[in-house]
């Protein structure tokens, strides 16, 4: 089997990389990968003799033409990721998010390639609090961002590109990750890295909005069983059904770190924050028969504190980077 992947050299991506390249020793991976800030090529050091390494952007249609003609299936992971990054300048995220995912559709059509699309549940925007409601495949698009509205432009892409022109392709839905390799200006990351470097935690707003967090590795075990067992065509939303408000995960983080659980700062708000999500991942359990591994949160994220605190090398120079671009921001 020869995979292309790309934005592999990413957090979620690169440990799509590493457990393919553990769970099937035949595979041939190429990674295709534009080396944005949020990359970083150490965490594909395990395996670097095993893949190829091509550095461009799908945004460029002579790479992708050439990469996705040899190849037999494409997972998408590349995208500019960042919601607060969106609303800075929203320009990269119209080229990766949308031209990228055009040029890779263009290419799958010619080629006749399975592509897998990795998506977000932000394009379905936020439920209330107090919404009994999660999201589901029949839940209709009403992104909230720059970000989530580009996520949902390559969405309706593939759609169209599936239904008109007949590309074997799937679309994967996934609430919020974490686990090893994330980088530091996202929510878990970023306060387990100022645990480590003597600094407070930062909540925006009031610190009540919910996330429905899933382990890196669990949902790259769902992508994998769309890849192998879904119906082309279809939509999987994927989620562990683990929906925390942004407090309790900081006071969890503080509790494992061993730091008082009111050692952390409220910070003004994210314009626009999405209040809540939640996935109801039936679809994907029914019928693919996929679980989540990782049912314990507060135990997963004791392990991401191990993982940041051994591997300080992987993260220091771009923590310093991120938090002189959220120091502009006043969060
Ligand atoms: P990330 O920002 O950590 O990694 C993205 C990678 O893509 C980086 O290595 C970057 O260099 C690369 N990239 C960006 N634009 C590119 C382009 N045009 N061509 C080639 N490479 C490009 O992001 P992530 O958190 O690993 O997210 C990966 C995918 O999963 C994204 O599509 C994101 O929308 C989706 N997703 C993320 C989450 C989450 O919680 N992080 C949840 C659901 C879905
Ligand atoms: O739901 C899936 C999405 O999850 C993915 O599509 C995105 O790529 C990914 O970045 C993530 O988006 P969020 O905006 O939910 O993630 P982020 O880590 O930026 O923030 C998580 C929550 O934590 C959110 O409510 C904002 C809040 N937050 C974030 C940071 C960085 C804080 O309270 N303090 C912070 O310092």
């Amino acid at each position: 089997m020869r995979v292309l992947v790309t934005g592999g050299a990413g957090f979620i991506g690169s440990n799509y990389v590493l457990q393919t390249l553990a769970e099937q020793s035949e595979a041939h991976v190429t990674v295709l990968d534009s080396l944005n800030y949020a990359a970083n090529r150490a965490s594909l050091d395990p395996v670097a003799d095993r893949i190829e390494f091509v550095v461009g952007s799908t945004a460029d249609a002579a790479v992708t033409e050439e990469l996705v003609a040899r190849a037999d299936v494409v997972v998408n992971f590349a995208a500019e990721s960042h919601n607060d990054n969106s609303l800075n300048d929203p320009t990269p995220f119209l080229q990766s998010n949308v031209i990228g995912t055009w040029n890779l559709l263009e290419a799958v059509r010619r080629h006749d390639v399975r592509l897998h699309h990795i998506s977000t549940d932000e394009v379905f925007g936020d439920l209330a609090l107090d919404d009994p409601a999660r999201f589901t495949e029949e839940t209709r698009y009403r992104p909230s961002s720059p970000y989530s509205a580009t996520k949902a432009s390559a969405d309706h892409l593939v759609r169209a590109w599936a239904r008109s022109f007949g590309i074997r392709a799937t679309i994967s839905n996934c609430s919020n990750n974490y686990g090893p390799r994330q980088h530091v200006e996202k929510f878990i990351p970023r306060q387990i890295t100022n645990i480590l470097d003597g600094v407070r935690p930062k909540l925006y707003g009031a610190g009540t909005n919910v996330r429905d967090w899933i382990h890196v590795e669990d949902h790259n075990s769902a992508v994998q069983a769309i890849i192998e067992k879904g119906t082309v065509g279809e939509t999987y939303l994927i989620g562990a059904e683990c929906e925390v408000d942004n407090l309790t995960i900081v006071r969890a983080l503080l509790r494992v770190t061993g730091k008082p659980e009111d050692w952390f700062d409220f910070v003004s708000d994210r314009p626009g924050h999405d209040v809540r999500y939640a996935i109801d991942p039936s679809k994907i359990t029914d019928e693919l028969g996929w679980s989540p591994r990782y049912q314990d949160l507060e135990a997963g994220l004791e392990a991401t504190v191990a993982w940041y605190s051994d591997h300080r090398d992987w993260w220091t120079s771009a923590k310093h980077a991120t938090e002189e671009v959220y120091a502009q921001i006043g969060r």
